[in-house]
């Protein structure tokens, strides 16, 4: 009999899941027993080369063990054929082969790759451990015999049950017409797909190739409204092989989300030709991303989408007319599970959709896919997660409660709106500063190194010129402003200033800003700042009401999601009074978080029910129902707030004192100053 307490400790990173093993067990094995997800595509004949592991050698003192690698089996003919053909990587094993014989430290490789692949993009570098809902099984299928009457794909069945232990194998139907010839094909070896999204689900065949098929494929998507963002993944090794993006072509049936329900409202067709629209620049982005890549489109097996609910519905070809008005009601809210082919983007005949549960009827699959990959629900500190689009969506929590809500922020931080504002392209203005003496302006715009009080800045910008402000320059430009004087904190253009310098330019009652005299006037009006003052408080009165839900008046942690999060810095959007104080060290842009969170379920299958479950707990908050919101909304109309301190900022900015004037104010007479009590 084994003795437990002598049998091996194997200690696996980095899920840290550990056990004790007879010595002679396959780590294959070991993984296994204990749910340690290690891939394996050939079953254990060495031929797939999935499994690789390697050993951390040392002394682990807080698990108690000593790695070694030779407290594995020494490499076997099998392995060694292995190495002959294909190449191990230095220091990694094969854990079918490689058998325990001492105390181990196994570390399990997010990254295992086979064929060297053109690496075109890392989406965002984070590894995912895997546990993919599609499994790529190898088997030898025994041969027909009169004496057994078994149909050839039965004993296929029977060969998955005895080496996978996949018993009660559903089959896709149009693979029962292909078995006889694919498995004559693979003279009877054969990879089978296999999917199996929940582990009570009954396991399927989707798939079935001739041979060894030792890669599979995935996609993730994020459907933005303005912007779709693919990533292709390997679901063997996790590795993302090609990224692409495109504008949303939706975009000529509307702008903004509400456009886009109007039109279906008014237009026969008009959801029709949204799906369809959608469904072909997504068909457009798998052909990209496939060609990148090198893969074939039928080889991809298992994909994940995610958008707001808006472009959720029309994605699916569902009616979002609902989403257009009070309550908001989705046509569904859980996570939908479909055959790809039936959503209009064919692939492999067998390849599945899934699409993450949204938050509400305004907070969508994207905010959700945002939270998976953020964490809030995962932590003790009290986390704000934003994504700024037309409608912001706001998350905020910890461990202990989430609650959800969106704002609507309208298109002003897009540029929309705003006088001189454009989209970020080459040529607009995306850096400003002002000097708080002069008043005289400097700036920087994309595609040019130096700023424009630098040397060479003239020649460097004459391909482009100097086009306008782009949306993470307006909230900079406005926030200076503040800072310099220029505006108080009711957002007022101090027409007096006119006297010091000739940038301050009269506009009938009201006043402007002179950001760049060049070939194209760029200033910033009164009217701009009224719009991002309207745009920032709709925001923060947002993320007020969930600090009111959640009885706090601080937040730990920010994450701003999205483009826009990505280039606006953090520093002015508090000077705005766009998010709440917060230690500026723990505000960070955490990118295209949502496509982050598809790719995690993409390639996991247990961030799919992390999922599913954390939206069934978050508490969703609908602004327009709530009372305190008008009253947030106004206290947040002041830079940064009325009522609010923000006592991390002031110690890294200098705010400027209190001076209130009036809309059309010359700023004589009526202009008082006092302190920031
Ligand atoms: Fe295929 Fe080990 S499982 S090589």
């Amino acid at each position: 009999m084994t003795d437990l307490t002598k049998d091996p400790l194997v200690l696996f990173m980095p899920s840290g899941k550990r056990g004790r093993f007879p010595v002679g067990t396959p780590v294959l094995d070991a993984a296994r027993q204990l749910g340690v997800y290690v891939e394996s595509v050939c079953g254990g004949r060495a031929t797939c080369g999935r499994c690789q592991v390697s050993v951390q050698e040392g002394r682990f003192a807080k698990h108690g063990i000593t790695s070694n690698n030779d407290h594995l089996s020494p490499v076997g003919p099998k392995e060694e054929r292995y190495d002959r053909v294909r190449g191990i990587p230095e220091g990694r094993r094969l854990s079918c082969s490689a058998l325990v014989q001492g105390d181990l430290v196994i570390d399990v490789p997010q990254d295992t790759v086979i064929n060297a692949q053109v690496i075109r993009k890392e989406s965002d570098g984070r590894v995912i451990e895997r546990n993919p809902a599609v499994h790529m099984c190898y088997v030898e299928v025994e041969e027909p015999d009169m004496e057994k009457p078994l149909g050839d794909l039965d004993r296929l069945k029977a060969a998955l049950a005895q080496d996978w232990h996949y018993d009660e194998l559903d089959v896709d139907f149009h693979l029962v017409p292909r078995v006889q010839s694919i498995l004559r094909k693979g003279e009877w070896k054969v990879t089978a797909a296999i999917h199996r999204d929940r582990q009570d689900d009954r396991p399927r065949l989707i798939a079935l190739y001739p041979d060894l098929k030792n890669e599979a494929y995935g996609i993730a998507c994020d459907i933005g409204s303005t912007t779709i963002a693919m990533h292709l993944s390997s679901l063997l090794s996790g590795r993302t092989v090609a990224s692409a993006g495109a504008s949303n072509p939706q975009i000529r049936f509307g702008e903004d989300l509400m456009s886009r329900v109007s039109y279906v409202m008014m237009n026969p067709d008009g959801r029709e030709a949204m799906t369809a629209a959608v469904r072909e620049a997504l068909n457009g982005l798998i052909d990209k991303v496939c060609e990148q890549g090198g893969v074939r489109r039928e080889d991809i097996l298992d994909s994940v989408f995610v958008g707001n609910p808006i472009m959720h519905h029309l994605f699916l070809g569902i009616d979002p007319t609902e989403l257009g008005g009070a309550p908001f009601a989705l046509a569904v809210s859980g996570a939908v599970e479909v055959k790809s082919s039936e959503i209009g983007l064919p692939m492999n005949e067998g390849t599945r959709t899934y699409m993450l549960p949204c938050i509400a009827g305004h907070v969508g699959a994207d905010a959700a896919a945002a939270t998976l990959s953020e964490g809030p629900h995962r932590q003790d500190e009290m986390m704000l997660l934003v994504d700024i689009g037309t409608n912001a969506e706001i998350v905020l929590g910890n461990a202990a409660r989430v609650v959800a809500a969106s704002s609507p922020t309208g298109p002003a931080f897009e540029g929309a709106e705003i006088s001189s504002g454009q989209r970020a392209a080459p040529g607009a203005i995306e850096r400003v500063r002002i000097d708080p003496l002069t008043l005289e302006p400097r700036f920087r715009i994309i595609g040019v190194e130096q700023w424009s009080d630098e040397a060479g800045f003239a020649d460097a910008a004459a391909g482009t010129g100097v086009t306008g402000i782009c949306g993470s320059a307006i909230i900079e430009v406005i926030a200076e402003m503040y800072l310099a004087g220029i505006i108080s904190e009711d957002g007022v253009v101090d027409g007096t200033l006119a006297e010091r310098t000739p940038r301050i330019l009269p506009t009938g009652r009201t006043f402007a800003y002179l950001l760049h005299d060049g070939e194209q006037r760029i200033t910033v009006t009164q009217n701009d700042v009224r719009a991002i003052q309207l745009a920032k408080a709709a925001l923060y009165a947002g993320v007020k009401l969930l600090m009111d839900k959640q009885g706090v008046d601080h937040v730990d942690r920010i994450g701003l999601a999205g483009a826009f999060g990505t280039f606006i810095d953090p520093k002015y959007a508090m000077v705005l009074g766009l998010i709440p104080d917060c230690d500026l060290d723990k505000v960070k842009a955490v990118g295209n978080a949502a496509g982050t969170g598809a790719r995690m379920c993409l390639l996991n299958r247990g961030y799919r029910r992390e999922i599913e479950e954390t939206v069934s707990k978050i508490e969703k908050i609908e602004t327009a129902l709530e009372a305190k919101f008008q009253e947030h909304f106004v206290y947040a109309m002041a830079l940064p707030n009325k009522v609010d301190s923000f006592p991390n900022l002031a110690g890294v900015v200098t705010l400027p004192e209190r001076k209130v004037l009036a809309d059309g104010d010359d700023g004589g007479g009526r202009r008082r100053r006092r302190g920031r009590g």
